[in-house]
């Protein structure tokens, strides 16, 4: 019954994609716009906040538009507005928090501010209709790196976090030291496929007082070491093993947790999210690793792990229900915590 239908429109501006969408229900895209700057970022090797931020200026109220008319509908047929208000660079994700601001007051509308994290987790929500809390949350992106127990809708429980580098983060790095260039995961991802996994024997990065918690940035030194020693002593560098040798070892180490989470928590759903979910050879391991214990596995669609606004109509949808709004005082929060207000 149409009646029973809350149509949200979604923005999201937080890093380096400017993107709207429409989403019925949290589970129905009716619409996702997603405008990239990754080309314009990839001059210089890593993303610009300053040039961000003037893309999102220029590109916001044309994705928005874009986002209503591929959904067919006007602003007059959306129940709520939704944006994205943190994590993220200041400046990107107040270009958002502006528009979303403006278009809820002009056109009187409820306003309900997302957390990007929450948004990744809910991008599961999407293709997989079935999928409903409690399960187990692997997020992976270029910023983020945080095991967690979803509880129940907007209720999260951080089982493990990154202490240093974010999984994408380590990607986008070692990347760069080969020479592969921006951004890193795909890259890597692909000159892996002609490499051997087990070429280099990188150890496993571990946290002595956190068994849930993740540390890539000595990872990635036992990369540069590698390389700068096998320059020293003149020999040649396989992209290739060290892209493969490295990405294995990432994978082992998310894999681990996630199993022991699984095991301690007696999970039987497991979902995974971010941009680096979408590399097809995390989720293959992780998906065999569901098949040995037994656990539904959960991913999105490659471009709903990379930054969407589809996820956060999603996440908001779960928010509207739960009967919270925001104030014309929302404001960015570039640090904002997953779970606080
Ligand atoms: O979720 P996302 O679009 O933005 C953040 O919220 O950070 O994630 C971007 C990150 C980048 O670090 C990028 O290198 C990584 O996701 N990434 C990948 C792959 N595609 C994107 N990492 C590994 N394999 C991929 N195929
Ligand atoms: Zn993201």
């Amino acid at each position: 019954m149409s009646s029973e239908e809350i149509k949200i429109l979604a923005i999201e501006s937080s890093c380096d994609e400017t993107a709207a969408a429409v989403v019925v229900n949290g589970r129905d895209l009716r619409s996702n716009v997603i405008s990239t700057q990754i080309p314009l970022h990839t001059l210089y090797g890593g993303v610009v906040p300053e040039i961000a931020s003037r893309k999102h200026i220029e590109r916001i109220n044309q994705v928005v538009e874009q986002a209503l008319d591929d959904a067919d509908m006007g602003l007059e047929d959306i129940d709520a507005i939704a944006v994205t208000y943190g994590p993220g660079l200041v400046g990107a994700l107040l270009v958002g928090v502006a528009e979303a601001k403006a278009i809820a007051f002009a056109a009187n509308k409820p306003l309900i501010g997302v957390h990007h994290i929450e948004g990744h987790i809910s991008a599961n929500y999407i293709e997989n209709k079935d999928l409903k809390p409690p399960f187990l949350c692997l997020v992976v992106s270029g910023g983020h790196t945080h095991l967690v127990r979803v509880v129940d809708y907007g209720q999260y429980e951080i089982l493990g976090r990154t202490r240093d580098d974010a999984a994408g983060e380590a990607f986008d790095k070692v990347a760069r030291a080969i020479g592969l260039g921006y951004p890193g995961g795909p890259k890597i991802e692909k000159a892996a496929k002609e490499g051997n996994p087990e070429a280099m024997a990188f150890t496993r990065p571990k946290v002595s007082d956190g068994i849930y918690d993740f540390s890539f940035s000595g990872l990635k030194s036992q990369v540069l070491n590698y390389i700068n020693m096998a320059q020293m002593k003149g020999e040649k560098v396989s992209q290739a093993d060290v892209a493969a040798s490295f990405q294995q070892t990432v994978i082992d180490t998310l894999c681990l947790h996630a199993e022991m989470a699984i095991d301690e928590f007696k999970m039987d759903k497991f979902a995974i999210a971010g941009g680096v979910a979408s590399n097809q050879t995390l989720r293959a391991a992780m998906e065999d690793m569901c098949k040995r214990k037994g656990v539904e596995f959960y991913h999105p669609s490659p471009i709903l792990c990379t930054d969407n606004a589809a996820m956060i109509g999603a996440a908001a949808y779960y928010e509207y229900m739960a009967g919270r709004r925001d104030g014309w005082d929302l404001n960015a929060v570039p640090n904002l915590k997953l779970g606080e207000r």
